[in-house]
């Protein structure tokens, strides 16, 4: 049976849900109007990514749990989250979301995998996560958050720029004042070295399972596929995701068309520095003055 598209604690939990006055968000502050209220009517897209999630939900845990990349992205999230409540756009099994619900953080929400959604909702304090299916980047939500956030390379499994850009404005849209969006992503020339070396990476080695990844880059359509080879008990695997991805200029240009405005770029969630060795980058926009049209 298909899960309605809006889930909603209830019971001893639900009063976590309710605004605080201090933090509502007044009309003066911010220009865009709210969403409708009820759940997400933006069924995922095909090819979004969402196929290889239904596929996998049960595994993906297992296989992608990173404890230690986990724990600093937690950290970190915790440090911004503001009054709350705050929103994951691609929640997934609720790898991070769990962990800052557990902070005392009132968190919600948005996957297009019904399949993921269930394994959230199925471990302790799931139901404690509201939580809308649909696709996240038009961000369909009726509430607003001093915190929005991806996590786990999740921004680039949106198509396209249209698609970002759509995401970003609508995340803005949703944000409180004084309120962030925050997400992590490759940098388009590290991605390139390592598809060319042709060297897989090692995702994973224990003596239960070997995860090895290739990234295969397509310059001429700012994508990239990700192909893991998963082997364990015997059997192996192979699991694909497509990703559009965008360079940190283009990035802080589409974050500006959508009124949001670059706060600072971390090399990693632990807190390193950007540099040129950086292979990856965390991004902190705040709301910013909208581009005049
Ligand atoms: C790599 S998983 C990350 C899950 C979680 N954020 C984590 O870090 O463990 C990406 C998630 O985003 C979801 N997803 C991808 N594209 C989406 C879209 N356009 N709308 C909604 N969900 C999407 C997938 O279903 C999947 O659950």
């Amino acid at each position: 049976m298909p899960l309605p598209k809006s889930y909603t604690p209830t019971g001893r939990n639900s009063r976590l849900l309710a605004p605080t006055p201090s933090s509502a968000p007044t009309p003066d502050s911010d220009p865009h109007p709210p969403a409708p209220p009820g759940g997400t009517d933006h069924p995922a897209p095909p090819g979004s990514g969402p196929g290889y999630a239904d596929t996998f939900a049960a595994d993906y845990d297992r296989w992608f749990g990173k404890p230690g990349i986990t724990g600093a992205t937690v950290d970190a999230l915790v440090g911004l989250s503001g009054t709350g409540p705050v929103l994951e756009l691609g929640v997934g099994t609720g790898r991070i979301a769990l962990a800052l619900s557990q902070r005392g953080i009132r968190v919600h929400g948005i996957d297009a995998s019904e399949a993921m959604i269930r394994r959230l909702r199925d471990k302790p304090g799931g139901t404690e996560i509201t939580v809308h299916i649909g696709d996240f980047s038009h961000v369909d939500v009726p509430d607003r958050y001093s915190l929005i956030y991806l996590a786990g390379g999740t921004f680039f499994e949106l198509a396209d720029t249209e698609a970002k850009q759509r995401c970003l404005a609508a995340a803005r849209a949703r944000l409180k004042p004084g309120g962030l969006l925050v997400f992590d992503a490759h940098l388009p020339e590290a991605l390139a070295v390592a598809s060319a070396s042709g060297t897989p990476e090692v995702v994973a080695e224990t003596d239960e399972r070997l995860i090895l990844c290739h990234r295969r880059i397509d310059a001429s359509t700012q994508t990239y596929q990700s192909h893991y080879l998963i082997h364990e008990a015997d059997r192996t695997r192979h699991l694909r995701v497509a990703f559009h991805y965008a360079s940190p200029g283009e990035l802080d240009l589409m974050a500006h068309k959508a009124g949001l405005r670059l706060v600072r770029r971390q090399g990693t969630w632990a807190g390193a520095p950007f540099t040129r060795e950086s292979a990856y980058h965390v991004s902190v926009y705040e709301i910013g003055a909208a581009e005049e049209s």
